[in-house]
C-alpha cells in the first residue's frame, strides 16, 4: 500500500549514527520491516498527518536530542509550566550506580512550583475556567454530574482550606481510601495544593491493608465516604475505614479526622456508624470553607504522593513520588503517547487508587487542560455493552484500559460492542500487562473499527508514567509489542550477568539514567529502594519483568520475572497472599505461585500445608480464601488452593517454587530434576492431590 511505502521510505532515510539508540537500527534501514507486512498495523495517513510526531524519524530525532541532551530536552518542555522560581543548576543530578554511593536522583532541583496550580489556576487563567475537567459518571445509569476547570479549582480550594485548618501542614501525609468519585482527584488535588503527601489506598483492600498503610505513613487525617455502588452491591467504606482505625491505633498510630463524604446514592448518613469527634462529614464543613487558597510552593524535590506497591517481600512498599519532575513528566507523557489534542474527551478506566489513576486520570490530563470521563462503577454493569454506552454519551475519543477488561468483554457478544457508534474514537490504549495478540485484535478492529492506533504503555508505579510506549502516529504497530521506548527513557536489556544485549535478544528489563518521572525512595526504606531496584544489576534501575527485542528493534515484554504476580493488572506478591493465608489458624505453611488466566492474565495458586491433624475439605479451602480476601482485597483471592501435605523442598529447605509452576501448570512433563529434594516423593504426591 502507498501508506507502507511511505513509512518505509521515511524510516530508509532516517539518520544514521544515533548513538544510544543503535538497536533501532532494523527500524532506520527498514528492510527487516518490510518483509514481515503481515505482522504489521500502519497509522492511517489521515492519523499519521495530524499527529504530535508523525514519523519513525520525527521520533527518532526528538528521542535522539533526549539523550544526548537531557537537561536541555527536558528543561525545554519544564519551561512551559508555571514555576514560582526556576530550577538551579544542574538541571538534574543522579547517581543510579549502587558501586559508586548512594542512589538518588533529582530532577529541578532549587524550582518552586506546585502542581495544583500547574493543573487548575493555570488552565483558569489560560481562559479555561469553563472547560469541562471531569464528567463524571455514576454506577447506575442516569447518574452522573460535571465540574469545570473553575469549579473543580473551587472545590479543591474549599477542601485545602480545610485541611490546613485542622492541622494538616506542608509534608504531613492524608490517607485517602474514597472510590472513583469527583472527591478523589479533588482531594489529591487539595493535598498537593498544600504541600500535604497524599497517600491513596485503593478502596478495594481490606480494613488490614489499610491499617498497615496508616501505620507506616502515620496520617492525621483519612478521607473516605460511607459506602459505594459497584455493580448491584452497596460496600460500606467507612465500615473497613472504622475497622483499619481500630487496628491502627493498637499499634500506637492514632488518626485525628476521619473526613467522610455522603455518598447519597449509595448510603444516607442515618444508617453510618459514627464516631464523634472523630468523624466529619464532608457537606457539613467543606462549603463553609472559601473558595480560593493561597498555594504552597513547594521544591520540585518535595514528596508529591505515596503510593504503597507490592514486593516479593510481605511488606508493602511506600513508593515515593516528588513534585517537579513528576508533573513534567507525566503531562508529557500524556501529549505524545495519546497524541492528545484539545479538543480530545479522554477516558480512562483506571481507579485513582493505582498508580495510572494517579498519572493517567488525575495529573497527566488536567495539567494538558483536558476533559476526563471518571467512571465509579463497574465496566460490565448493567451489562457488558457499559462502555460503550459511556463512549457514546460523552463522545469519548481516547479510551485507556487494561487487557484483563478487553479479554472478559471479548468473551461476550460483539453484538455489545457493535449496538454503539462509537465514532469518536480515535486512540485506544492498553496497560498493566502483556496484551495477547488476539486481544490487541479484537480491541482494535472491533472495538476501534480498525482505524485507532493503540498505545500499549508499558511502565510501573515507580516510574510515574510511561517508558516503552507507541507514539500512535509515528511507528508502525504490532500486535502484543510495547514497540519504543519514551524520549529520555534508556531502556536496556541485560544478561544474568548484568551486560547489555544488543540487536534482537530477550533478558531483563533494565533502565540506565534517570528520568523525570522516576520514584525517589521507598518511603522511609532508602536502603530497600536500593537493594531492590539497584543491587540486581549494578548501575542500572531493574524492572522486574523479562524483555525480548525483537530483529526490527520492537520491545515485547514477557512479564515479571520476581514473586510478584499479576492479577487483572494488579500487582501482588506471593509474599502476601503467603502470609495471609498463613494467618489462618489451621494453615501451617503456604507456597503461591502465578498460573495463566484466560481473564485475569495471572491467575493465583496457592499450595496449602495444614497444621497437624486437620483434615482438608471445601469448608476449609472457602476459609482459607477468606482469610486472604480479609488480609489483603478481595481482588488477592485465590483462584486454586492445592492441599499439599508436603512442598517441594531442598535439603537445606528452600522451597523449589520451579517445581510449583509446573505442577500448578499441569506440566508435569517439565518437571525437571527432582532428585536434589529433601523428599522427592512429595511431588508424586502433590500431583495426586491436584483435583481434590
Ligand atoms: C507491572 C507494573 C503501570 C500501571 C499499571 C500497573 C506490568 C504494566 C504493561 C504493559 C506489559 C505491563 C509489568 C510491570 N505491566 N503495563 N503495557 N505491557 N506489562 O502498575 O502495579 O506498578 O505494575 O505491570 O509487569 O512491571 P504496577
Amino acid at each position: 500500500t502507498s501508506d507502507h511505502l511511505r513509512h518505509v521510505q521515511s524510516m530508509a532515510t532516517m539518520p544514521s549514527g544515533a548513538g544510544n539508540i543503535s538497536h533501532l537500527k532494523a527500524i532506520i534501514l527498514g528492510e527487516s520491516l518490510a518483509s514481515e507486512e503481515n505482522d504489521l498495523v500502519f497509522p492511517s495517513d489521515h492519523f499519521s498527518c495530524q499527529a504530535h510526531v508523525s514519523s519513525p524519524q520525527q521520533y527518532l530525532e526528538m528521542y535522539k536530542r533526549s539523550i544526548e541532551d537531557p537537561a536541555g530536552f527536558w528543561s525545554d518542555i519544564a519551561s512551559t509550566f508555571f514555576w514560582k522560581q526556576k530550577w538551579g543548576k544542574p538541571v538534574y543530578s543522579e547517581n543510579l550506580d549502587i558501586r559508586k554511593g548512594d542512589i538518588r536522583i533529582e530532577w529541578f532541583k532549587g524550582g518552586l512550583t506546585n502542581i495544583c496550580y500547574n493543573c487548575l489556576d493555570t488552565n483558569v487563567e489560560a481562559g479555561l475556567g469553563d472547560k469541562i475537567a471531569f464528567y463524571w459518571e455514576g454506577n447506575d445509569l442516569g447518574v452522573d454530574a460535571t465540574l469545570t476547570y473553575t469549579q473543580l479549582l473551587y472545590n479543591v480550594c474549599q477542601l485545602a482550606n480545610y485541611l490546613k485548618d485542622v492541622g494538616v501542614k506542608k509534608g504531613d501525609a492524608v490517607v485517602v481510601y474514597l472510590p472513583m468519585l469527583m472527591e478523589l482527584p479533588i482531594t489529591m488535588l487539595a493535598c498537593a495544593r498544600i504541600g500535604a503527601v497524599h497517600s491513596v489506598v485503593f478502596a478495594g483492600f481490606s480494613a488490614e491493608s489499610l491499617a498497615q498503610r496508616i501505620v507506616d505513613c502515620k496520617p492525621k487525617v483519612v478521607i473516605t465516604c460511607n459506602a459505594v455502588k459497584r455493580g448491584s452491591k452497596v460496600i460500606h467504606l467507612k465500615d473497613i475505614v472504622d475497622a483499619a482505625l481500630i487496628k491502627s491505633s493498637e499499634s500506637g498510630i492514632s488518626v485525628d479526622v476521619c473526613l467522610t463524604y455522603e455518598n447519597q446514592s449509595a448510603m444516607k448518613r442515618e444508617s453510618t456508624k459514627w464516631l464523634e469527634g472523630r468523624d466529619v462529614w464532608w457537606q457539613d464543613v467543606i462549603p463553609k470553607y472559601p473558595t480560593t487558597c493561597a498555594v504552597e510552593w513547594v521544591d520540585a524535590e518535595d514528596p508529591l504522593f505515596l503510593l504503597y506497591t507490592s514486593g516479593s517481600t510481605g511488606k508493602p512498599k511506600g513508593v515515593l513520588h516528588t513534585t517537579g519532575g513528576y508533573m513534567v513528566y507525566t503531562a508529557t507523557t500524556f501529549k505524545y503517547a495519546f497524541d492528545y489534542k484539545s479538543s480530545d474527551i479522554y477516558w480512562c478506566t483506571a481507579d485513582c487508587g493505582w498508580i495510572t489513576g494517579h498519572s493517567y486520570v488525575t495529573y497527566g490530563p488536567l495539567l494538558n487542560g483536558a476533559t476526563a470521563v471518571l467512571y465509579e462503577g463497574a465496566p460490565n454493569y448493567p451489562d457488558p455493552g457499559r462502555c460503550w454506552d459511556v463512549v457514546d454519551k460523552y463522545k469519548v475519543t481516547i479510551f485507556y484500559t487494561a487487557p484483563t477488561l478487553v479479554r472478559s468483554l471479548m468473551r461476550d457478544s460483539d453484538e455489545y460492542v457493535t449496538r454503539y457508534s462509537r465514532k469518536s474514537l480515535r486512540v485506544l490504549g492498553s496497560v498493566g500487562e502483556p496484551i495477547n495478540p488476539s486481544a490487541w485484535r479484537w480491541f482494535f478492529n472491533v472495538v476501534g473499527d480498525s482505524k485507532c492506533p493503540i498505545s500499549d504503555t508499558w511502565w510501573q508505579t515507580e516510574t510515574g508514567g510511561f517508558m516503552i510506549t507507541p507514539l500512535p502516529g509515528a511507528w508502525p504497530q504490532k500486535p502484543g509489542s510495547a514497540t519504543f521506548p519514551f524520549f529520555g527513557v534508556q531502556a536496556v536489556i541485560v544478561d544474568e550477568k548484568g551486560v547489555e544485549i544488543e540487536g534482537e535478544c530477550n533478558g531483563y528489563l533494565c533502565v540506565k539514567s534517570s528520568w523525570p518521572g522516576a520514584f525517589r525512595t521507598l518511603y522511609g526504606d532508602h536502603e530497600r529502594y536500593e537493594t531492590t531496584y539497584f543491587k540486581p544489576f549494578p548501575g542500572y534501575y531493574f524492572s522486574g519483568d523479562g524483555c525480548s527485542r525483537d530483529k526490527d528493534g520492537y520491545h515485547w515484554l514477557t512479564g515479571r520475572v520476581d514473586d510478584v504476580i499479576n492479577v487483572s493488572g494488579h500487582r501482588i506478591g506471593t509474599a502476601e497472599v503467603e502470609s495471609a493465608l498463613v494467618s489462618h489458624p489451621q494453615c501451617a505453611e503456604a507456597a503461591v505461585v502465578g498460573i495463566e488466566h484466560e481473564v485475569k492474565g495471572q491467575g493465583i495458586y496457592a499450595f496449602v500445608t495444614l497444621v497437624e491433624g486437620v483434615p482438608y475439605s471445601k469448608e476449609l479451602r472457602k476459609s482459607l480464601i477468606l482469610a486472604v480476601r480479609k488480609q489483603i482485597g478481595p481482588f488477592a483471592a485465590p483462584d486454586k488452593i492445592h492441599w499439599a501435605p508436603g512442598l517441594p523442598k531442598t535439603r537445606s529447605g528452600k522451597i523449589m517454587r520451579r517445581i510449583l509452576r509446573k505442577i500448578a501448570s499441569r506440566q508435569l512433563d517439565e518437571l525437571g530434576d527432582t532428585t536434589t529434594l529433601a523428599e522427592p516423593n512429595v511431588v508424586d504426591q502433590l500431583i495426586a492431590l491436584a483435583d481434590v
